[in-house]
């Protein structure tokens, strides 16, 4: 039995007159690692807002049925800002703890867990500003984690990272899904990472092109959300591989 956890039907979202998203179906089952594709300004961090509740004025029903962890696309931590890593990640507990912000013993071990898990946690003191990319990536995993989701969603979290340290990434989140049992959703333009990790695909260009399992994608679910862009060239070619023109 597959247990659906999100469920949007019939979303659509328009603003100013300009039509960003229609005709949205889809389910997301408990278990799955869904990876987001489409072309800049497809609607992927709107269609993202929409699940977080963040975005009024939506047509249709979305249902959520668990807590949801975020890492947005654009961080907005100043990183001139004197905080610490540690205290980045209890800002994941604000919700809990109020505006006041008062941490307990128990929200601090928490915290330092989960930073353990990611393996930063001999960096708690260390600012914000003197992180590397990857170290950064897994900080702002650990905050979006902290609050115990049952639903990752991450917006493009690749921004500084090399190749090795995005396959770590991808690692982790793997383990989060399948050990942990957290249903991933993933916006990234890395599609070949996409391809090898992830078990849904969904392709998305104002509305939904395709959803299916990450091993059924083929040439046209790409024409159908690229056609007018530049930014892709795709080989069929057994396995099916993706090279961006910046390559
Ligand atoms: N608040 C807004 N007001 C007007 N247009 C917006 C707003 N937010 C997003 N858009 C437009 O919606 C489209 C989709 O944006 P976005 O969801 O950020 O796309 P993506 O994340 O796929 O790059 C873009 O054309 C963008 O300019
Ligand atoms: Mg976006």
């Amino acid at each position: 039995m597959t247990e659906t956890i999100i469920r949007a039907k019939n979303v659509g979202y328009e603003t100013e007159n300009t039509l960003i998203l229609k005709n949205i179906n889809f389910e997301i089952s408990k278990k799955d690692f869904v990876g987001i594709i489409g072309p800049n300004g497809a609607g992927k961090s709107t269609l993202i807002k929409i699940l977080l509740g963040e975005i009024e004025g939506y047509t249709g029903d979305v249902e959520i049925r668990g807590k949801i962890g975020y890492v947005p696309q654009h961080d907005f931590i100043d990183k001139t800002f004197p905080i610490s890593a540690l205290e980045v990640v209890l800002m994941g507990l604000y919700k809990e703890t109020g505006i006041l912000r008062r941490f307990k013993k128990e929200h601090i071990n928490r915290a330092l867990e989960v930073m353990k898990i990611l393996e930063i946690d001999k960096l708690k003191n260390r600012k914000v500003g003197k992180l590397s990319g990857g170290e950064y990536q897994r900080l702002m995993l650990s905050r979006a984690l902290v609050s115990g989701p049952d639903i990752l969603i991450l917006d493009e979290p690749e921004a500084g990272v090399d190749k090795k340290g995005q396959k770590l990434f991808y690692n982790l989140m793997k383990k989060l899904n399948e050990e942990q049992g957290i249903t991933v959703i993933l916006v990234s333009h890395d599609i070949s990472m996409i391809f090898s990790e992830t078990n849904k695909v969904m392709c998305l260009n104002r509305t939904l092109h395709c959803h299916k399992n990450t091993s059924e994608m083929n040439r046209d679910d790409f024409k159908k959300i690229y056609s007018d862009s530049l930014e892709m060239l795709v080989h069929i070619d057994e396995p099916l591989k993706v090279v961006s023109r910046n390559d």
